[in-house]
């Protein structure tokens, strides 16, 4: 079942809600985040802001496979402006600054990496007498050469979270492997969103226990690009220019792309996508 309404969701006035943002990229995305979250959050009645930001911040400009991260000034923005629970990515160790930002309980890695890499992937947030679990899990599809992962199932599975209020953001570049993952859980958690492609899909399915798959959140960032950055160091990359190049982050527009999950007291859920809105 797709494109469950908003209208439906607010019907259930025992749920909370939550709202999902997809990749953040670069600083100006940062920024236009913090200056529209309080609003987003008292319009919008948000209990909950979970926002993945592994490409918050350029650490360096000559590989965007990579040069992001989030540097800690990034991150503070997020959390003052009211992010509850940050996420990331292939790109959560890039950004010098990267062990600090980790350290944070509000800030997560993906959990099933393999080795001594600084940060958690699991984070508890509590409000208004409702607790949830959130866990950041990756795909080794969007891990690729640089990190080891083991199975997300098994991962997951190996947390034991005994109760239903859970919320994925599963990090894979396969779309088939984010659902693959998303039915082996569903009815165990309230909902998977999928990040890392920044090309939103944005199509809410409802699963047959009751758990929200959105393949892929999208991002928050400008739109006149590849995934954000601008296209010259791609096209210079697919025509063999191979000489070093910098890249730059893309311009025009910043697209929105989220999720609002209305979840209620068993832990099922209902999705309705932000509509992108675009920030100018
Ligand atoms: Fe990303
Ligand atoms: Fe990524």
């Amino acid at each position: 079942m797709r494109g469950q309404s908003l209208a439906v969701a607010i019907q259930n006035e025992t749920g909370m809600r939550a709202l999902f943002l997809g990749d953040i990229v670069g600083a100006h995305a940062v920024v236009a985040v913090a200056q529209a979250l309080p609003a987003w959050r008292r319009d919008r009645g948000l209990d909950l802001v979970i926002a993945n930001a592994e490409n918050a911040t350029v650490s360096r400009d000559d590989d965007p496979r990579t040069g992001f991260g989030m540097s800690a000034k990034a991150v503070e923005t997020l959390l003052e402006a009211g992010v509850d629970i940050i996420t990331g990515g292939n790109h959560s160790w890039d950004a010098p600054d990267c062990e600090t930002v980790l350290d944070s309980a509000r800030v997560l890695r993906p959990h099933n990496v393999a080795g001594t890499l600084a940060g958690h992937g699991v984070a508890e947030w509590k409000g208004g007498g409702r607790k949830i679990a959130v866990v950041n899990l990756i795909g080794a599809s969007a891990a690729g050469r640089r990190y080891t992962v083991s199975n997300p199932l098994a991962a997951f599975d190996a947390l034991a979270l005994d109760d239903r209020h859970v919320i994925v953001d599963f990090h894979s570049d396969s779309v088939t492997e984010k659902q693959t993952f998303a039915h082996a859980v569903d009815g165990r958690v309230s909902a998977v969103i999928g990040t890392h492609t920044h090309e939103p899909s944005l199509l809410v399915h409802r699963l047959p226990r009751g758990s929200v798959f959105v393949a892929d959140a999208g991002m928050v960032g400008p739109l006149d690009g590849v995934q954000g950055i601008g296209p010259a160091y791609y096209v210079h990359e697919m025509a063999e220019f191979r000489e070093p190049h910098s890249f730059e982050l893309a311009s025009g527009p910043l697209t929105v792309g989220g999720i609002i999950l209305e979840i209620a007291e068993d832990g099922s859920a209902m999705g309705e996508r932000v509509a992108p809105t675009l920030v100018t």
